[in-house]
Order: structure tokens, then sequence, then C-alpha cells
């Protein structure tokens, strides 16, 4: 039976610590009962009796420990049409400009990191398909990833609740899915297939770099849960995964430019969005 008692300043410190040099995220001294409630499942599920034991375990990795441990600190919020203002711009007019002078082989290439359970990037291709009027012109290539393998899981299969559908019209859910009962709907298994699930650390320059360069890159409410220095790692992958040109859309409660020079600022009507040069500074 897991030691019930609740994490000692220190424990909390070190178990903090761990988190953060894996995964980026920041958990303090606010978030105590967060981390408690985690750490007590994490200790039931792997019947360690223990603080240190369970400790012991995760430091070496039993059992495949320290992935299991990242899912269960992950906050998975996330929902269809999430800040669709610019979703309109992706359309109106990041793609307008990334498709100028491209011959029509070349494909598009739409990273959506972190794409939790896939609420994001399947939001991405169905708006193409509402809403983009070239969207058979090009093949168009777009990635989910994200570090929480179970989050993954769920991207992939595709079933949702209500909540996650709420902000779509039921024209929309109607078309798109295909009613499971008991409140669940499944993707088309077209929209599914329309879209590539891989694992992701995003201050992990080794796991970003095989992506290899996007048009866009969506990576909204991630940064918020990073520190600074995080924040520039995140931004120096983010950078080196896109194309010269190519743009990224934070949250909206994230700017590119306190973090880092390396991004250009573009104001269009629906979004503020951050752009790779298209040549090198200097
Ligand atoms: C709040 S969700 C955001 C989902 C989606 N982008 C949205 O805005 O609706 C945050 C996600 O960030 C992921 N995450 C946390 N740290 C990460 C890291 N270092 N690399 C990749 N993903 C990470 C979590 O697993 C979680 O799924």
């Amino acid at each position: 039976m897991a030691d019930a008692q609740p994490v000692t300043e220190e424990e909390l410190r070190r178990l903090s610590e761990f988190l953060y040099r894996r995964t980026g995220m920041i958990f303090t001294e606010t978030k105590r009962y967060y981390v408690q409630r985690r750490i007590t499942d994490r200790m039931e599920a792997t019947g360690a009796t223990s603080f240190a034991s369970y400790f012991a375990r995760l430091r070496s990795d039993a059992a495949g420990e320290v992935e299991q441990f990242i899912n269960a600190f992950t906050v998975n919020e996330t929902y269809f049409y999430r800040e669709d203002h610019q979703l309109r711009c992706l359309t109106q007019d990041l793609l307008a400009e990334r498709v100028e002078r491209r011959p029509r082989d070349r494909a598009i290439r739409i990273w959506s990191v972190p794409c939790s359970t896939g609420e994001e990037p399947y939001s991405i291709a169905l708006w193409l398909l509402e809403n983009w009027a070239q969207v058979d012109a090009y093949d168009i290539e777009i990635v989910g990833s994200d570090i929480d393998t179970r989050a993954l899981k769920a991207a992939s299969e595709g079933v949702f609740g209500k909540r996650a559908l709420m902000r779509l019209s039921p024209e929309l859910i109607g078309r798109y899915f295909e009613e499971l009962g008991d409140e669940q709907w499944r993707i088309l298994d077209d929209i599914r297939g329309s879209v590539r699930f891989t694992a992701a650390n995003l201050v992990e320059t080794a796991e970003t770099r095989p992506h290899g360069q996007f048009d866009v890159i969506f990576c909204r409410n991630v940064l918020i849960y990073f520190d600074d220095a995080s924040r520039r790692v995140a931004a120096e992958n983010l950078y080196e995964n896109l194309a010269p040109g190519g743009f990224i859309c934070l949250g909206h409660t994230e700017s590119m430019s306190r973090i880092s020079p390396l991004f250009e600022v573009r104001r269009f009507d629906d979004a503020i969005v951050y752009q790779r040069p298209r040549a090198a500074h200097g």
C-alpha cells in the first residue's frame, strides 16, 4: 500500500527538479496539491511504499516509470477549433504566402506541437477542408507531436467527448464524426489518416530535429508551463524546425518577443504570428 503522507518540501523540490530537467515544466509550491495527487497516484500504481522507494524507481527508470511519471504530470486541456482566429489566419494569410511561387509537387507541412489528445491537428485538417480553396492542389502533411505518450495514443484513436467538440457546429460534427453513443464521437478514418502522430520533447533538440522543416508550426499553450530557460531552448528547437519564411502560432497568452530574437513579428488581421526570417540575420 502506498504511503499517503504529504510529500515534504525537500521531496517536492527533488521531484520538481526531476520533472523540469526532463520536460521544461516548472511546478512550484503553488502547485503542491497537483503534484501531491499525482505522486500519490504513481506510488499506488507502482506499489511503492515510500517516497524514497518511488524516487529510486523513477531515477533508475524501472519499467519505464519516467514515461508514466511525465504522462501523469502533463496538463492536456484542449478542444476543437480553440482560438480559431489563428486558423482563419492560416488559410487567409499564412498559406497564401507559403504557396507563392511554390511548385505544386512540394508538400505543405504543418506541425502541431504539442498536440495533446489530437484536437488541434484534427482541427487544422477540418479547417483546411472547409475553408481553403486550394486544399486539393497540394499534398498537405500534418504532424501532431507531444511528450505525453498516453495523450498521443488517444489522439491516434480519434474518439472524443462532448466537451472536446463544443465549438463545432452540428453540421461539422455530422460531416466528420461518427456517433458512437454515450456522448462519444469518432473522427472519420479519412481525417484520422491525414494526421501523423509522433512523440517529441520540445526541450530536447535530438527529439525535435528529425521532424524536419515545416511551413507552419502551432505551438500553443505549452510555453506557459516552462520557465524562461526552457522557453528559449524550445524557441531554438522550433526555429530549427521551421523552413525559412515559415510561421509559428503561439497561444494567446504567450509571446516569442520576450523569449527569443530569432523571429520576426507579423501582424495579420486575425492573429499575431512569428516568422523565421527568409534570409539569415547579419
Ligand atoms: C494544454 S496542452 C496544449 C494542447 C494544444 N496545443 C492546445 O493549445 O489546445 C499542453 C501539452 O503540452 C505537452 N507538453 C508539456 N511539456 C512538453 C514538452 N517538453 N514537449 C512536448 N510537449 C510537452 C503536454 O503533454 C500537453 O499535452
